[in-house]
């Protein structure tokens, strides 16, 4: 436990679940909720305070009146903004969000510009893209939450083909939360052993499509929204690697300045997390097939932030 404080803009499933983890876990000291819905964030803040009662922890969970509640934030987590509903894909969501990420960072550079930025808002590179430079904050600044989430997505389906290894799956995808993210098997492994050794090409080849669309499997069956648990999980996993400076290596959406040969173009690679953020970008040997389609999930990526350019960055 340590004195720590983090906010949450956006208080729907996703925030709201991320707040009952990080209070019930006591992972730091306060926790600001955000949201334009009054009454509903006094709701949920009376909720998870609570359960972090109950929980013997003593996270103190607040709703924030106004904005200058998030001042010493060390972490401001963002999933504001609206999500995808069935028939929807993320870019669906581009301009609209964009517009609620403008006023929002700029209210976080106002009220604490030393904080670290989470942000888990789709079309989540297009998100951190428009983070970053709507506010000028520095790159290490700004991270966004997607790999954990698929990564844990094809561990699931790889358990699904094995049926044993559960807990001991460590799987790793690249490339944008998109259609076109870059699941890697040849870097999954359980306990070691890489999954390639232990799976047809058939199995693998399914397990990278169900990965792909395992956001929208969840979206189809909701019908209301996306998915909650799994994206909330992921992002507490990144708070607790930043607070505690861990120096942990997970897969996240950050800027690219030079690495893997890209510049000015946000894509979801291994980072190593600590008390700066973004402590380092890993740069991994990929095969010749895996370069294509990174750099083909990149264009995706480019093709959204070039129509961010267009409403709002020309100069
Ligand atoms: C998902 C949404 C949150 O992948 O992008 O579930």
């Amino acid at each position: 436990m340590t004195e720590k404080k983090v906010s949450i803009v956006g208080v729907g499933n996703v925030g709201s679940t991320l707040a009952f983890t990080l209070a019930t876990k006591a992972v730091c000291s306060t926790i600001v909720l955000k949201d334009i819905r009054e009454n509903y964030v006094k709701a949920m803040a009376l909720d998870i305070s609570q359960a972090a009662n109950a929980s013997n922890s003593h996270t103190v969970v607040q709703a924030a009146c106004s904005s200058k509640d998030m001042i010493n934030s060390d972490i401001v987590v963002i999933t504001a903004g609206i999500p995808r509903k069935p028939g929807m894909s993320r870019n669906d969501l581009l301009s609209t969000n964009a517009k609620i990420m403008e006023e929002v960072i700029i209210d976080i550079k106002e009220n604490c510009p030393n904080a670290i930025v989470i942000v888990v808002s789709n079309p989540l590179d297009a998100m951190v893209y428009a983070a970053l430079k709507f506010s000028n904050f520095k790159s290490n600044q700004i991270i966004g939450m997607a790999g954990i989430l698929d990564s844990a997505r094809m561990s699931h389906f790889i358990f699904e083909k094995l049926g044993y290894g559960a807990g001991q799956i460590e799987s790793s995808v690249m490339g944008g939360h998109g259609d076109d993210m870059v699941p890697l098997p040849n870097h999954s492994n359980v306990a070691g052993v890489c999954i390639e050794d232990l799976l047809s090409k058939e199995d693998i080849e399914d397990i990278v499509n169900k990965t792909k669309n395992g956001g929208l499997e969840i979206v189809k069956l909701l019908e209301v929204g996306s998915a909650y648990y799994a994206p909330s999980y992921a992002t507490s996993i990144m708070i607790e690697a930043i607070l505690f400076n861990q120096r942990k290596i997970f897969p996240c959406a950050v800027m690219l300045e030079g690495e893997y040969g890209f510049n000015n173009i946000v894509s979801g690679v291994p980072v190593m997390l600590g008390a700066n953020g973004v402590e380092k970008i890993i740069e991994l040997e990929l095969t010749n097939e895996q370069k294509n389609q990174f750099e083909k999930s990149v264009s995706s990526v480019n093709s959204l932030t070039s129509l961010l350019d267009k409403e709002f960055f020309t100069v």
